[in-house]
Parts: C-alpha cells; sequence; structure tokens
C-alpha cells in the first residue's frame, strides 16, 4: 500500500468539467464526490453515507442538498446531516467527511490532509491556463503516478518510444541534461544545441540550418508537472524564437497504488505550428506512454520500486531526485504526524 503525500494539493479534474451531475472519482484510494451548488461553488466530500456507506453519487440530487438513496438521509454541502427521514433528531456524527476544495488556474483542487493547513497559495502556479485558448483533457493510465513522473522527468525515452508519433530523429541523443532547484520546483531540463532539428520542425526551418532545441520540465510535489518546448535558430535569441515557448500542463493524480488520474493541456493551435501527433496519426500520449507505463506496472507488480534495485543512468537525474523530495516529504509528514499524535 503506497503512502501518500496528504498535506498537498491535488488535482480532482478541470473546472469546465464538472456542471450540475455529481462527479465521484477515487482518489488517493477513496472515493470522493464534487458537488456544485446552485451558487455555482464546488464542494467535495467522502461519496459514503455514514450510516451503511452507500455511495451518495448514487442519490438524489434535492436543490443543494443530496439524498441518499439507500434509506433516505439527506446531506447538506458540507457534509452535515440536515434530514433523518426516521426522526426529528440527526444522529450524532451522522456527518460526511468534507475536504478544502479550490478552484484555481481552471483546475479543481482537494487537500485531503489536515484542513487546518490547506494554504490556497501552495497550489502550483499554473497562471498561463488563465489566458484563453488552451485545451484541457483528462486522461488515465494504470501506473503508479511516480511512473509517470520517471517518464517525464526523463525526456529521453522521446528517442525510443515515441517513434511513431513526433519523434526525436535523432535530436535528443545531442542534448545535455541539468537539473536544477527552485523552490518548491525541481526542473530537468535538456537543451540540444545547434543540432538539425527534430523531424517535427524541418519544414518550418531553411534546408540544412542548424537550430537550438530545448525541453525544460518542472515539477512540484506531489505530481504537479509543466513543460516548456521552445526551438530557436542555433545560437539566436530564445525568444521569439521558431517557434514561441510551449507551455503544457501535466498533472497527475493518484487513483489507487498502480492507477493515475493525468490531467493535461495542450498549446492553442495559433501558438502550435504543428500537431506532433498528427504526420502518422499515433498519439504519444495515448498509443505510446500508456501502454508502456501499464506494461510496466504489471512487470512491476506491487513490488516496490527501490526494492527491484533499478539500474541507474545520467539520464534519471531527475527523476531519481524527485523520487527521493517526495519521499522524504512524505517520511517528514508521517514523522511529523507520529510526533503530535
Ligand atoms: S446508507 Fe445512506 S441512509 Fe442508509
Ligand atoms: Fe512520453
Amino acid at each position: 500500500m503506497a503512502e501518500y503525500l496528504r498535506n498537498a494539493w491535488y488535482m480532482f479534474g478541470w473546472e469546465q468539467d464538472i456542471g450540475q451531475e455529481l462527479v465521484s472519482k477515487t482518489i488517493l484510494g477513496r472515493q470522493v464526490l464534487v458537488m456544485r451548488s446552485s451558487d455555482g461553488s464546488l464542494s467535495a466530500m467522502d461519496d459514503r453515507c455514514p450510516h451503511r456507506f452507500a455511495p451518495l453519487s448514487m442519490g438524489r440530487r434535492q436543490g443543494d442538498t443530496i439524498a441518499c438513496r439507500y434509506h433516505g438521509l439527506v446531506f447538506d454541502s458540507s457534509g452535515q446531516c440536515v434530514h433523518n427521514p426516521f426522526s426529528d433528531l440527526i444522529p450524532p456524527g451522522c456527518k460526511v467527511t468534507t475536504y478544502p476544495l479550490e478552484v484555481k488556474h481552471r483546475g479543481v483542487w482537494l487537500w485531503m490532509g489536515d484542513a487546518e493547513a490547506a494554504d490556497p497559495g501552495f497550489i502550483p502556479d499554473f497562471s498561463f491556463l488563465d489566458e484563453p485558448g488552451h485545451l484541457l483533457s483528462t486522461f488515465h493510465i494504470g501506473a503508479d503516478y511516480r511512473l509517470i513522473i520517471d517518464n517525464l522527468m526523463d525526456l529521453s525515452h522521446i528517442e525510443f518510444l515515441h517513434t511513431d508519433s513526433f519523434g526525436g530523429g535523432g535530436s535528443i541523443l545531442h542534448g545535455e541534461l541539468s537539473v536544477r532547484e527552485e523552490h518548491p520546483y525541481i526542473y530537468a531540463l535538456w537543451e540540444m544545441d545547434n543540432i538539425a532539428p527534430p523531424p517535427w520542425a524541418t519544414a518550418m526551418v531553411e534546408p540544412g540550418a542548424k537550430v537550438d532545441h530545448w525541453l525544460d520540465m518542472r515539477w512540484s510535489a506531489p505530481g504537479s508537472l509543466l513543460i516548456e518546448i521552445g526551438l530557436t535558430g542555433a545560437g539566436a535569441p530564445r525568444e521569439p524564437g521558431i517557434i514561441p515557448p510551449l507551455l503544457g500542463a501535466h498533472i497527475l493524480t493518484p487513483e489507487t497504488d498502480t492507477s493515475s488520474h493525468y490531467f493535461y493541456s495542450t498549446a492553442p493551435a495559433a501558438q502550435s505550428p504543428v500537431d506532433p501527433d498528427a504526420p502518422k496519426g499515433v498519439s504519444a500520449l495515448e498509443d505510446e506512454d500508456k501502454p508502456m507505463l501499464e506494461a510496466i506496472q504489471r512487470a512491476m507488480g506491487d513490488a516496490e520500486f527501490w526494492s527491484l534495485r533499478p539500474a541507474i543512468l545520467s539520464v534519471d537525474t531527475g527523476s531519481v531526485r524527485v523520487r527521493r523530495r517526495l519521499a522524504k516529504m512524505i517520511s517528514d509528514e508521517q514523522k511529523a504526524t507520529f510526533e503530535t499524535a
């Protein structure tokens, strides 16, 4: 059973995808319900009635309350039972656990730990999404979220795994990885200077011209990543570049120990002159990353990552730094909980 960082913001979904219907998802192994009230506000609670544990998402909406479908107890958006069909008395403790919820940068973020510590200032900066035009998508991968972080913090796999989508055409092998920290972020920057353009960019560059290309991935705990993709003439300033630096969100929320919600954004078509997936009709994420990560998860079973004694390559510097940081944050949190208990 994986241990999760509790005092952290996890993305539940994109705000645009939550309408009047109750939305229930498994987050960190718990079934969580998000409801939108008539004033437009959102609230999150366990999707479990405190009486006989029926999922409240199977219940009936009655205005801004939910009536449990099993025996009719009614709960408001604060999780409080407000009606008992069998008595005027509300049983003591008849309350559903709720979670702090914030809407920021078009995402719905939940805090699964100590509610007193839930500071919206800790939500990572994805303010570029507040600009119009970014396409927001939701995806699912049957793998531990840390395997997906490994995948994103080490983009060398482009050269081998993404050959049928956008591919690297050898560009990645001319790159150099550097890892830097700017609290609370860890960055893995892959820089490819003075190279022949990768295949997806050849049409944008004069024949024979060289380019500088970079992929800068930013991680913040537990699983929020932001990529900047840039391409400019060799030795030329990074902006405006041949393409302006493109930003993309890759936000991971553990569903269970072996599955993850994956929320991502795609740059507006006006900014991105190429659709990397288009040339061969193969989706890098769906057809290449997902099957590989799910196969890795099956190969690992429920073994703990380090217990398998993985070989470490130089390209792993960013992903290993993140794994260690995350593990330390989780163990520090558990120690603090233990000491205050
Ligand atoms: S299980 Fe919900 S009222 Fe009984
Ligand atoms: Fe990938």
